[in-house]
């Protein structure tokens, strides 16, 4: 039985993980989110399908939002509030690249008063975490996942479009030192870009005891570059770590955790597959976005959105908020259409939802 103070969709699913994007603003330029020239947004095609899938000739970078666009810290405070009291127990703080906004710390600090909030952790590039690390686990953070999609400098910098390995490594080794655990890892795999960087970066979660998670490619590329050949199935990513490494798979936690994960033999570290293309996990998905800009996305892949920025702004109560909420849920979609006939990428890239 659904019980009616909880926020569930009209397939029965219960939200319990809100993810709030801060900023779209990122100081990466990743291939695969948002390419910086028109050389790397035509990477791929020029790679897979020179002909049949042309760029336009000028690739323009988004504009960012103007700052009077994003909520203020006291409206998410509030939204997260009434969340939390419809049964949002997880906030995962994303971007474009959460660092980038000023005064993070004070935000974290009034989100983990908030009764009922029982996880907060954040999504970074890692790039600005050792400056800000110490401020963000005095606020209260609990947890941090990184990006790091290669342990080469030069692969590392044409993935992102920065040269900030070096930077990214020792984010994480201080992250492991305050005790932000677990910190978990993610990287894109992408044919041709990384793939051959699979086993080293396993290798790397075994050492330095990590969760290092491979994602599977989704079509969220602002330069609207993604093709399937691009993609590296979850079977394939299993199937060479398989052939290096003695794995054990480890039993979900929860029925909404979006990866499949196993563990290396004495126990350090351990890697997982995000696979929303080859095997989408839509059927048990338990959460929602909030943009930077105040509007409600209830899938990766919605193709609308609803805004709650007018009705903070215009005086709308707390009930009238709630409401609205619960009727925003209640239209989730079912799941994604990645690779069917109906797919529509939606008009945001990752860079404005957060991942
Ligand atoms: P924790 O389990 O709380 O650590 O979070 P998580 O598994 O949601 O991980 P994280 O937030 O780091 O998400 C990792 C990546 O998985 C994201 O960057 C997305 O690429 C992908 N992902 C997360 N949630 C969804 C989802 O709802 N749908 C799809 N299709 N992909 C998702
Ligand atoms: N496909 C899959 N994952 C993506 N991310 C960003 N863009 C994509 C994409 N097109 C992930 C990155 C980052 C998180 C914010 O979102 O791994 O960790
Ligand atoms: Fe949930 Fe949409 Fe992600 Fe599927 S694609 S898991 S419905 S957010």
């Amino acid at each position: 039985m659904i019980l009616p103070s909880l926020l569930s969709d009209s397939y029965g699913r219960i939200i319990r993980d809100l993810r709030v994007s801060l900023t779209d603003r990122c100081n990466f330029r990743c291939l695969y989110c948002l390419p910086e020239t028109e050389e790397a947004a035509n990477f791929y095609r020029s790679r897979f399908h020179p002909v049949r899938n042309p760029l336009p000739a000028t690739h323009k970078l988004p504009e960012w939002m103007p700052r009077s666009e994003l909520l203020t810290f006291e409206e998410i405070e509030r939204l997260v509030r009434l969340a939390a009291g419809l049964g949002v127990r997880k906030i995962r703080l994303t971007g474009g690249e959460p660092l980038l906004r000023q005064g993070i710390e004070s935000l974290i600090e009034k989100l983990t008063r908030i009764p009922g909030i029982s996880d907060l952790a954040m999504t970074t590039n890692g790039f600005l975490f050792a400056q800000k690390a110490r401020a963000l686990k005095s606020a209260g953070l609990h947890r941090i996942s990184f990006s790091m999609d290669s342990l080469d400098p030069a692969n590392f910098k044409k993935m992102t479009g920065r040269a900030g390995l070096d930077e990214v490594l020792a984010g994480i080794s201080l992250a492991q030192e305050l005790g932000l655990n677990p910190v978990k890892v993610n990287a894109v795999v992408i044919r041709g870009l990384n793939d051959h960087e699979i086993e080293d970066l396993a290798e790397f979660a075994r050492e330095r005891n990590l969760s290092f998670r491979f994602i599977e490619f989704m079509p969220l590329d602002s330069s609207r570059s993604w093709l399937k050949e691009m993609v590296v199935p979850s079977a394939e990513i299993l199937m060479r770590l398989r052939s290096k490494f003695d794995l054990r798979q480890v039993a979900a936690s929860n029925p909404s955790e979006t990866a499949r994960r196993w563990s290396f033999p004495g126990g350090r570290g351990e890697i997982g597959i995000i696979a929303p293309v080859t095997e989408p996990f839509c059927g048990h998905c338990n959460r929602i976005r909030l943009t930077a800009d105040g509007k409600i996305r209830t899938c990766l892949f919605s193709v609308s959105e609803h805004d709650l920025k007018g009705a903070l702004r215009g005086g709308a109560s707390d009930s009238d908020l709630v409401d609205q909420l619960r009727s925003i849920v209640w239209q989730k979609e079912d799941r994604h259409h990645i690779g069917e006939a109906e797919f529509k990428t939606p008009s945001r890239s990752m860079s404005c939802i957060g991942g």
